[in-house]
């Protein structure tokens, strides 16, 4: 079928297929019956764009990659993936850009959140069970981002520069495995170089091992605005250049073949490739309508238990937790996280929610009035200012929350609005027209109401955007923010104005946005932020009051949404603004203090000697709060491991003098990442890679290993749990292989099996491991392929990379 389209089609056609419609759509073909493959991001729940004429409906927004590896549990991780394919059919889409599966090299990189762990093993084995569930119900996956996309600085034009053993080791085995066992449909390249060459155009990663290697048959397709190229990435390996209009394939690939710069012959294997993914989403024959659900309470459920079984209780001392109800009489709620919380990451992946669940509010609706709650927030944590919301604003039009918007679709407010609506807040990322189909290349859109302070004092209003920004207060002209650029900015410029304001008093408040001709790229924002901040901010000493005061302190503390983000790397591991002092002051004035972090990196604790309990929550999504409730109050027993070390200092971490923006990042600690450097040289972390406790205790036993094999042959491992506490519980056993004799260095061990098993009190159980070949192997760049050199290995199986509770030596042999 494929075969006859391709001789049906035209040159023209076929260069037109390899790229974008607009920002999510192929380009159909009408006269042939081609659809759009439609694709949507991801990972974590589809997001609802108001572009592209999309149907525009919030879905279910689920804990974030680095959640779904801390679970340890590929079972549950592929039901969330069929979820998450009901939903992106629902909203129309074919193809969920997802998932992420890059390795966290850096705990300052910005989507560490979004990726699954330091480890390829378990970064394979968590994406396999997402394509495998997502693929299932007929919705394809886009493996991403291919490859050593590992920070955000400089992400579109620095170079990752890795030596051969690394990329085969540490950055490309989950993309193998994944590719092999679990066929995406898609595979995106990333923004980056590698080792000099842009990953669009990579003939070696996408030709070479990609597809030839792996034999992979799927689409590649260009990282959005990631292609620079025509001939190179065609002949590259790059099938699909994104977003639409072709910026570099369509017109201008007819041209170089009818040049004979280039072979039809490629464009036709690329054209092949994106048409048999049509094929496989029904794209040549009339689809059906979306049908189906989002935000069931099905789907609610799962998110909730993906929370619950993610989070990660750090330490316990003393039992403090599950919070013993019989003995409490008072709760202190403390902390910017506590009535908020965050559940996402910043960027393409943040999913907006249909309604959040914050813990306060989950803590009020599970204690009622058995337990007095109270709650003082203490400190804000924001490092840039909150979006200008409804609280503050009233539209002109008098009706709804936030400012009316008019929208022109001209870059000067000439003419008829086409379109007038309200927006609760000025925030826009890839500002389009919704409910309109098309966005007009150039346009201007101005927002009139009232402002009117809730607090007395000394406001800060910020404008950040690409294009024009103008904000009047009272009909003067306050501030004005013009960049000239033409094409992709980052950061984004941004201008502040101080305002003093009075509680209650109103201002006309006027702010316009100009989207002028010739700009190019889509990322367009325009954002309006404004905080009150009070004249006395007693806030702090508030909270350590009510610490004091009570039974229990829980604070519940992380980083503002969108801090860690797609697009920027962050300065440092600190908790943001006074955070730290308020642990520090709560626990001191309280000692049954909890805190409850809600970050996706690592992040510094200087207060972990002094505070009893500390749990970490990730970005547990829009479940997130009652799942903490349920954790903290025992409904749940916590059973998530870290899926990255926490370093004691930045300065201990493996790339620490290799990392940053600038146009070569040299991979200098090599195969040394997460726990193989910890392990390496000696460090002890904060907490340690597979790190997680229960509200039970487990014991392991009866190691069986075989003590001679020959190479070649799968290696059978036994050993027995024990839950060995009073209550159930889930145990994640880590499986590790350490090589004694080797002729090139390795890792002290590699992790290269885990099983959650999920036991009563009192209850033993077995667990099985199968290692292959590749447990024992390493790459030989020389040999060009993986080795497993005879002689002495050990098994190490335990609780965590330093809680290894079991032993034995094997011997493997000349085959
Ligand atoms: C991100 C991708 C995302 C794409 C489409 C890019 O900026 O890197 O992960 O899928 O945008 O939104």
């Amino acid at each position: 079928k494929i075969d006859s389209l391709l001789k049906r089609m035209t040159l023209k056609e076929k260069c037109a297929l390899l790229s974008g419609k607009d920002n999510w759509r192929t380009v159909p073909i009408e006269r042939l019956g081609i659809g759009s493959l439609i694709m949507t991001d991801g990972p974590h729940g589809v997001r609802a764009t108001e572009d592209s004429g999309r149907m525009f409906a919030p879905a279910t927004s689920f804990p974030t990659g680095v959640s779904m590896a801390a679970t340890w549990d590929p079972s549950l991780i592929e039901k969330v993936a069929e979820a998450l394919a009901e939903e992106t059919r629902t909203l129309g889409c074919d193809i969920l850009l997802g998932p992420c599966v890059n390795i966290v090299r850096h705990p300052l990189a910005g989507r560490n959140f979004e990726s699954y762990s330091e480890d390829p093993y378990l970064a394979g084995q968590i994406g396999i069970a997402w394509v495998k569930g997502l693929q299932r119900k007929g919705v394809g996956a886009s493996l991403k981002h291919y490859a050593c996309n590992n920070q955000e600085d400089d992400r579109f034009r620095g170079s990752s520069e890795v030596d051969e053993r690394t990329l085969r080791e540490i950055y490309l085995p989950q993309f193998e495995t994944i590719v092999k066992e679990a066929n995406p449909w898609t595979v995106m390249c990333s923004y980056n170089r590698i080792n000099g060459f842009y990953a669009s155009e990579h003939t070696y990663l996408l030709k070479e091992i990609l597809k030839g290697e792996w034999g992979y048959e799927g689409m590649v397709v260009s990282d959005w605005g990631a292609n620079h190229t025509i001939f190179e990435s065609v002949q590259g390996g790059l099938d699909l250049e994104m977003p639409g209009p072709a910026k570099y394939y369509g017109r201008l690939l007819e041209e170089a073949v009818n040049n004979w710069q280039i072979e039809e012959a490629d464009v036709d294997e690329a054209a092949r490739r994106v048409l048999r993914m049509l094929v496989k989403a029904g794209k040549l024959k009339d689809s059906p309508p979306p049908a189906g659900k989002l935000n069931t309470p099905e789907h609610q459920a799962l998110a909730c238990q993906l929370a619950e079984e993610s989070i990660t209780l750090l330490k316990n001392e003393g039992g403090l937790l599950p919070l013993d109800l019989s003995a409490i009489k008072s709760v202190a709620v403390i902390g910017p996280m506590a009535a908020i919380g965050s559940i996402g990451g910043g960027g393409s992946s943040f999913v907006q929610p249909p309604y959040r669940i914050s813990p306060l509010q989950a803590l009020q609706e599970k204690l009622g009035d058995t337990v007095k709650i109270q709650h003082a927030q203490g400190c804000d944590n924001f490092v840039e200012l909150p979006a200008l919301g409804p609280s503050v604003l009233k539209p002109s039009s008098g009706k709804g929350q936030g400012l009316r918007g008019l929208y022109y679709d001209n870059p000067d407010f000439s003419g008829k609005p086409v379109l007038d609506r309200v927006d609760a807040s000025v925030d826009f990322w890839w500002l389009s027209f919704a409910p309109l189909a098309h966005t007009p290349p150039a346009y201007s859109v101005r927002w009139t109401g009232k402002l009117v302070a809730a607090e007395t004092g000394r406001h800060t209003l910020l404008v950040r955007n690409t294009g024009t920004a103008r904000v009047f207060i009272d009909g003067e002209l306050r501030l004005e923010n013009v960049t000239s650029h033409t094409d992709q900015v980052w950061p984004m410029p941004t201008a502040i104005l101080r305002l003093d304001l009075v509680k209650g008093k109103s201002h006309d408040l006027q702010i316009e946005f100009i989207r002028p001709t010739g700009v190019d790229f889509p990322h367009i924002k325009a954002m309006f932020a404004y905080t009150p901040a009070p004249e006395d901010d007693d806030r702090l000493e508030r909270a350590v009051a009510l610490a004091g005061k009570s039974d229990i302190a829980l604070v519940f503390v992380g980083w503002p949404e969108g801090y860690e983000s797609e697009g920027r790397d962050r300065p440092s591991i600190d908790l943001t603004g006074p955070q730290d002092e308020l642990v520090r002051r709560v626990a001191a004035a309280n000692p049954n203090t909890v805190v409850v972090l809600n970050c996706g990196s690592p992040v510094a604790m200087p207060w972990v000697a002094q505070v009893p309990a500390i749990v970490e929550a990730y970005y547990p999504g829009q479940e997130g709060g009652r799942a903490v409730a349920n954790v903290l109050l025992g409904h749940v027993n916590p059973s998530g491991k870290l899926t990255v070390t926490f370093p004691k200092r930045l300065s201990d971490t493996p790339a620490f003098t290799n990392f940053g923006p600038g146009r070569e990042v040299i991979y200098g600690e090599g195969i040394f990442v997460g726990y193989r450097h910890y392990d390496l040289r000696q460090v002890e972390p904060l907490f340690p890679f597979g790190h997680g406790l229960s509200y039970t205790t487990f014991s392991y036993s009866k190691l069986k290993v075989p003590t001679k094999i020959k190479a070649g042959k799968t290696v059978q491992v036994s050993l027995k749990v024990t839950n060995t506490g009073d209550r159930p519980g889930k145990e994640i056993v880590q499986l590790y292989v350490a090589d004694k004799q080797a002729s090139l260095p390795r890792p002290p061990k590699e992790l290269k099996g885990f099983a959650k098993v999920s036991l009563q009190p009192g209850e033993t159980q077995e667990v099985t491991f199968d290692l292959n070949q590749r447990a024992f192997a390493f790459y030989d760049p020389v040999k060009a392929d993986w080795v497993v050199e005879p002689g002495a290995f050990r098994i190490l199986v335990g609780a965590s990379a330093q809680d290894i509770r079991l032993k034995a030596k094997l011997v493997i042999s000349a085959a």
